[in-house]
Formats: C-alpha cells, sequence, structure tokens
C-alpha cells in the first residue's frame, strides 16, 4: 500500500500535484477489532479507532471475511482479500468493491475440476465461517448439477473443541471417498494439517481453495507432507515492477517512521528495540541493521506477491477515481484502467473483478519441501467447456502418485450389465447386474435404457 501511494505521489500523470494520504490498522484477523476500528471510523471518530491499534498479540492473520454491518453505504470498501460471493449482493453492500474475484466462480471452478479428473465421489471439509459455508454451498449446487455426490461434508473452524476434530478424523477414515474438497482459510488449514498429521491421515487426494493452497506457512506446517499433491486454485501469479525492491529496501518502511515497521522488524527478526520496560529480557535487541535479503519468509521469497497485486490495484482503484471526479479532461476513462505491467483492471456491476485462477499442484521435493507448480488455469470470461485448462504436465498426486486417483462410489457397469441405484444412497452409488434375458447393453456405463432385442 505504502508502495502504491508513494507511487501515485511521484506521478505526474495520476493526480498531478496531489498527494495522498493514509491510515493503517491492523485487524489482526480479529472479527471484534474489525468491527470497533470500522465502527469508530464510520462515527469519525479516528482517536478512538486509534485506541485499538494495540500490537496484535499471536501471528498476525489476513482478514478473510468482512464486516457484516449493513447501511455503511458512503463508505467506498476495495478489498484485496475477501472473496466470499455474498459482497456480490449489491443491495446489502452497494459500496464494496474488491480486486479479488468472487467465490462464485471459484465454487463453480472447484466443481469443473474434480467433475474434469472422473471424481463422483468425494468429500468436503469447509471453515466454518462466512467464506467456507457460501463457498461450500455453491460447490455443492454445482457439483450436484455435474453428477458429482458428496459422501460427508463437516464444518470446521480453529476454535471448535477437540470433539469436533475428532469427528471428522473418525468420518475420514471411516469414508470410502479418496478426494477431499477443503474449503478452508488459511488459519483454520494450519490447525487441521497438524492434526491430519498425528492421525496419520495419509493417502488422501486434497482439492484446495486459494486461501491455503498457496500459502507458503501452510506449505511449510509441521506435518506438510499429509498434503503432498494437493491441488487447488490460486490467485493468478503477478509481478509488480520495483515492489520486491521497495519491500526489501528497509529505508521505505523505516520512513513510515511507525509503530508498523518496529512490530514488523521485531516479528521478523525475534529482536526487540529498546523499550521503556525491557520484560522480555529473553530477546535479543534489534540494531535496526539486520539484513532483511538474509532471511527465509514469504516476504522475501515474494510468494505473496499475487496478494500484494491486488492491494496495489485497490489503492490505484482509488486513485483513478479520484483524478476522475477531480477532472481528467479527454484522458478520462471511468470504467477501467492498466497498471504499468499491463494489467487491465475493472469492476463487473457486482463490484468483482474477472474471474482468473492459476492451478496450482503441491509437488515435494528431495528436500521434504514443497514446489507451487502451476499446471493450468482457469478464466470465467470463456465459454463454459473451454474455462478449465489443465497443461499436458504430469501432476503429482497423494502418495507421490503420477496416476490421477480413483475417487468413485461404484464403478462403471461392464458390458452385458446395468446400474441399479442403492436405496437410500446417493445416485452415484449403485449395482451392476448383469442383463436380464433379451435385453442388452452394448455401452459401458449404461443405466436403466436399454434396447430390447
Ligand atoms: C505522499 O505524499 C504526502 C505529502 O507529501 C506524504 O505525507 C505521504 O507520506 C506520501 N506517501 C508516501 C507513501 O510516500
Ligand atoms: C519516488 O520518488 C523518489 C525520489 O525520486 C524515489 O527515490 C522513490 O524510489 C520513488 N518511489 C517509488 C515508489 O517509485
Ligand atoms: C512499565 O512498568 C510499570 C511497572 O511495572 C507499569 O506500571 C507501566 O505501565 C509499564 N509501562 C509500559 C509502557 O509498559
Ligand atoms: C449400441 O447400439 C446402438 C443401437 O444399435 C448403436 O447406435 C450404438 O452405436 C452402439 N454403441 C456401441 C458402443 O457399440
Amino acid at each position: 500500500m505504502l508502495f502504491a501511494i508513494e507511487e501515485i505521489n511521484n506521478s505526474t500523470d495520476i493526480l498531478p500535484g496531489i498527494k495522498l494520504g493514509y491510515k493503517l490498522y491492523d485487524l489482526c484477523g480479529s472479527i471484534a477489532r474489525a468491527v470497533k476500528v470500522a465502527l469508530s471510523l464510520i462515527n469519525g471518530n479516528e482517536e478512538m479507532a486509534s485506541m485499538s491499534e494495540k500490537p496484535c498479540s499471536g501471528s498476525s492473520y489476513k482478514v478473510t471475511s468482512f464486516l457484516n454491518i449493513q447501511n455503511l453505504y458512503i463508505f467506498l470498501y476495495v478489498s484485496h482479500f475477501a472473496t466470499c460471493a455474498c459482497l456480490s449482493n449489491k443491495v446489502r453492500y452497494p459500496s464494496f468493491l474488491r480486486t479479488i474475484p468472487s467465490d462464485y466462480y471459484q465454487s463453480r471452478a472447484l466443481a469443473q475440476m474434480v467433475k474434469h479428473f472422473g471424481w463422483t465421489w468425494v468429500g468436503a471439509i469447509r471453515s466454518n465461517d462466512d467464506y467456507g459455508n457460501n463457498g461450500m454451498a455453491i460447490f455443492i449446487d454445482t457439483a450436484t448439477e455435474l453428477g458429482i455426490c458428496l459422501e460427508y461434508s463437516l464444518p470446521f473452524i480453529r476454535t471448535d473443541p477437540p470433539e469436533q476434530k475428532q469427528k471428522i478424523i473418525e468420518t475420514i477414515k471411516g469414508s470410502t471417498s479418496k478426494v477431499i474438497i477443503a474449503f478452508v482459510n488459511h488459519m483454520d488449514m494450519d490447525v487441521l494439517i497438524e492434526e491430519f498429521a498425528h492421525h496419520n491421515l495419509t493417502g488422501y487426494q486434497w482439492v484446495g481453495t486459494e486461501s491455503w493452497i498457496s500459502d507458503s506457512q501452510n506449505a511449510q506446517a509441521k506435518g506438510h507432507y499429509i498434503l503432498d499433491g494437493s491441488i487447488g486454485l490460486a490467485i493468478r501469479k503477478a509481478h509488480v515492477t520495483g515492489l520486491r525492491e521497495f519491500i526489501l529496501d528497509v529505508k521505505p518502511l523505516n520512513s513510515s517512521g511507525n509503530k508498523l515497521f518496529i512490530e514488523f522488524w521485531e516479528k521478523t527478526f525475534g529482536c526487540i528495540f529498546n523499550h521503556i520496560n525491557q520484560t522480555e529480557k529473553t530477546l535479543k535487541q534489534c540494531t535496526g541493521y539486520e539484513d532483511l535479503t538474509q532471511i527465509k519468509n514469504s516476504f522475501h521469497d515474494m510468494s505473496l506477491m499475487p496478494i500484494f497485486n491486488n492491494v496495489y490495484k485497490a489503492v490505484y482503484a482509488v486513485a483513478h477515481t479520484l483524478h476522475t471526479i477531480i477532472g481528467c479532461g479527454d484522458t478520462c476513462n471511468l470504467d477501467r484502467f492498466k497498471t504499468k505491467d499491463g494489467e487491465e483492471v475493472y469492476f463487473n456491476q457486482y463490484g468483482d473483478p474477472a474471474a482468473k485462477y492459476d492451478i496450482i499442484n503441491w509437488q515435494p521435493k528431495k528436500d521434504g519441501s514443497v514446489e507451487f507448480v502451476t499446471v493450468g488455469l482457469f478464466d470465467a470470461s470463456l465459454p463454459e467447456e473451454k474455462q478449465l485448462h489443465i497443461d499436458n504436465l504430469t501432476l503429482t498426486w497423494a502418495n507421490n502418485s503420477k496416476q490421477v486417483p480413483i475417487s468413485v462410489c461404484s464403478g462403471t457397469c461392464a458390458l452385458g450389465t446395468r446400474k441399479v441405484l442403492q436405496k437410500g444412497k446417493p445416485v452415484c452409488c449403485y449395482d451392476c447386474i448383469p442383463c436380464a434375458e433379451g435385453e442388452v447393453s452394448n455401452k459401458t456405463g449404461t443405466k436403466a435404457r436399454l434396447k430390447r432385442m
């Protein structure tokens, strides 16, 4: 965000002579904290909002859901990370825009992918919040249309009691499907990974959503090997020229001269700046000259670049709008703009951007780490049969297999047999019985429509 604002401040093309300011509040993934800050700001009480600005305790989280407060019409929101399809409802959220695609598309894309690999019998786990519940509901609708059946669908949230984790483990162990769809945010996934590893839950093919599938913290979690071979949808790879250099150069961060820099620095280097009360004596002193290029984290490898790009586009969207409002003569383009790296940015009537996803496969490397390999693309702007494209590559599947796993309730009925649905079971489960005398099935997978001879 600072990078984008500095660029705009420097620019003579966009908002010439106008400098932008900013205020940043860290919500620490806490909905309570988000509500408090938002309400204070809406009431024009900036002081009160700042008072909530204590450092985050525990790790700092990305927020995947959004405030569900109505009547906040006069504020413009541009989110870089809230994906719930519910936010496309313009009656409830008239001034909400975003630079990350709606899960309306992600859920459909997931269902198409499951169908593509021939999995008609799958299990599902979802985060028990707006993200998981809404996303999974749309997935189930689409999957049902495509002839896919769910063996189970279970909610989970990281604060759940041990019984819920136990229930999930038992359900998976007692299931016959081999593919599990995880519409789970990366924070809940962190907890699940450890639990699954603890119960040695190997051999399942995981299918994931953008929140965890390209999260390097999840891929480094203890027990991450459980998820080797996972496949899922990720925010498209992106490059913002100059951003890496900006982030790795301490000066811009330091010159923001604030708590943000100190908190980031202390967390990154596990040190502490001279505080009045030196309570945490166990930590070494920060010098401020620690070398950011020498550390290994998601900032250094820039795995968060696609998310940073969404923030970058969001700031520019605001700047372009201001530029238009203030008056830009013939150079005005209300609809859309292009970033300096050539990406076209626009919002549709629901405030959503174009929906494109990379398809990512978790391929284990010799040293035990995971490589996120891009193996395809989903582009919702194309006709439905062309939206999903999987490259002709060798994928790595669960158990390090090179074969696409099979996850069906019943196998295809052989020649000369036909399907008979099992009572009380989903349509994907059936028995194959030999054709009666005088009947013939000359095609595998025949239902009940038969040719009388
Ligand atoms: C942009 O310019 C304004 C005015 O000079 C300044 O206060 C602000 O810090 C600048 N922002 C960035 C990110 O450089
Ligand atoms: C803005 O301009 C200053 C001075 O020329 C330069 O040092 C800085 O890198 C520029 N910032 C960005 C983000 O382009
Ligand atoms: C420092 O310690 C004193 C006594 O323990 C306490 O009253 C005070 O609030 C502390 N100040 C800060 C900034 O933590
Ligand atoms: C099965 O029989 C029908 C009707 O005779 C014929 O049209 C169709 O091509 C046959 N299918 C196969 C796979 O032989």
